[in-house]
């Protein structure tokens, strides 16, 4: 018999129709001569309500074993329903039960509970509510970022994960350890001490695919990365992961115009995208998680975003009637607070500050007629903050050895990089969206570790 996933017998199914499911049992509710259950199978929202009755073979015994938790295939016959959630459930014809659960010490039980006390059973809260909405619509958005790039000619590329540079120069890279084992013989005459040096040189786990992406783009012109980046950050805060996915696209023949043009349009179409994909999705995190989520996302894909250079933004802030706890001073980076203030208090949308201070951004930046500034931008939303950080790239040889030497950077590890610019160098520009503050963004979740399924933080890494 044809097995049929949920989302689509509660859009499409029709009464008549005889089908099998299968899922885990949410519910179970008993009256005196049937019973209901909620199925899940994780492709939507809602469950689809079952009826077991007496007809089922060993209907006492099954029953028993259909507890929150368990794992079932059933088969049956669709029927109208009744009730007001639901077009159509099913009659149980036959009930599989693959595996039991506990009612005494499954850990999920029918009471709500805390995303604290979740975060510590993340092998099973996958079957809850809200995650089970936040990884749909994680995935839904996944789709979205690749098909707004795969519609406009854009490369997906494949950056390493273990790399020897510090794209950000900012010293927060998690170091990749040797591996502890006998020295192995690669020939006769040449040995690898795996104890000491497996790449022959220090190495790290990326923070950016950056570096990798301006070479690609050098030869594609449009490319964009998609993966995993790790960063050594001791920050405790809700936004910060030390394992988290970036979306870096970047484009040869491109000023920071362009770029702030294609971080709005990529912004409005995976939120449009993502809202037509789930709505169910949607509306429960409106109506449970944060009030403000379908107005967001209509500010997000309707209103064109503000767009104010540092200097202005500072010039604001210190018009601020409001304190700040950290200070603004031209010169020192936005805080988070501040970056919440310009978006979610001042201009109530999406906010591209540009044209940062050199000194507090990293060493591929391009360098400004003034001098002190250079061509960065980055899109802060309300609640997040930072979502986007990107810029338009120094592609003047003298200006980039320039920048390297001033920042401390070791000149000789970026030979390949300063090649780019002896060769063929173009102007060019990209961006990097953290790829969980988006999903935070979008569902309302407070805590970032609530939109990854397995969250790597300090002193934070279980499995
Ligand atoms: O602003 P960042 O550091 O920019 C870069 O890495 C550039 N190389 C990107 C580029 O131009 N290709 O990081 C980009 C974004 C931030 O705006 C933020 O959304 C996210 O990555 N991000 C983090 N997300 C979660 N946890 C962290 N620890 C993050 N650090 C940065
Ligand atoms: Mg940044």
């Amino acid at each position: 018999m044809e097995i049929r996933r949920i989302i689509e017998l509660l859009r499409h199914g029709t009464p008549g129709e005889s089908i099998k499911v299968q899922g885990w049992v949410r519910t179970k509710r008993e009256l005196k001569e049937f019973a209901f259950l909620d199925v899940n199978d994780g492709s939507s929202l809602q469950g689809l309500q079952v009826v077991v009755n007496q007809n089922l073979p060993e209907y006492e015994q099954t029953l028993k074993l259909l507890n929150t938790g368990s794992s079932v295939s059933i088969e049956g016959e669709l029927v109208a329903s009744q009730g007001k959630n639901q077009r159509v459930e099913l009659v149980a014809k036959a009930v599989q039960v693959w595996g039991t659960a506990d009612l005494e010490t499954y850990p999920l039980q029918k009471k709500r509970h805390s995303f604290e006390f979740l975060r510590t059973i993340a092998h099973l809260r996958s079957r809850t509510n809200t995650l089970g909405s936040v990884f749909r619509i994680r995935n839904a958005c996944s789709q979205a970022i690749h098909q707004f790039f795969q519609d406009r000619d854009f490369m997906w590329i494949h950056t390493p994960i273990i790399t020897a540079s510090d794209c950000e120069g900012a010293g927060e890279q998690l170091a990749v350890t040797s591996l502890n084992l006998q020295d192995v013989p690669l020939s006769e005459d040449q040995t690898v001490d795996y104890s000491q040096d497996f790449f022959g040189k220090p190495t790290y786990l990326t923070v950016s695919g950056q570096l990798e992406g301006e070479i690609m783009a050098s030869a594609f012109c449009n490319v964009y990365t998609f993966g995993p980046t790790f960063r050594a950050e001791n920050s405790n805060t809700s936004r910060h992961l030390a394992e988290f996915w970036m979306v870096e696209p970047e484009v040869a023949f491109c000023d920071l115009q362009g770029d702030m043009d294609l971080a709005e349009a990529f912004l409005k179409h995976v939120f449009k995208s993502v809202l037509e994909q789930c709505p169910e999705d949607f509306e429960f995190f409106n109506l449970r998680i944060d009030k403000s989520v379908l107005e967001t996302a209509d500010t997000i894909i309707n209103s064109e975003f503000e767009r104010i250079t540092y200097t202005e933004a500072v010039n604001q802030l210190e018009k601020a009637s409001r304190k700040f706890e950290f200070p603004v001073e031209w010169g020192l980076d936005l805080q988070s607070e501040h970056e919440r203030y310009l978006s979610e208090e001042l201009f109530k949308k999406p906010v591209i500050v540009t044209d940062y201070p050199k000194q507090i951004k990293a060493f591929y930046m391009r360098m400004n007629d003034d001098d002190k500034t250079v061509a960065a931008m980055d899109v802060l939303v309300p609640k997040i903050g930072e979502i986007i950080g990107g810029s338009q790239r120094e592609e003047r040889l003298d200006l980039l050895e320039q920048r390297i030497v001033a920042q401390g950077l070791p000149l000789e590890d970026y030979w390949w990089y300063l090649d780019l610019r002896r060769y063929g160098t173009v102007p060019h520009a990209g961006f990097g969206l953290g790829f969980e503050r988006l999903v935070q963004f979008m569902t309302g979740m407070a805590n970032i570790r609530d939109v990854i399924p397995f969250p790597r933080t300090p002193l934070n890494a279980e499995f």
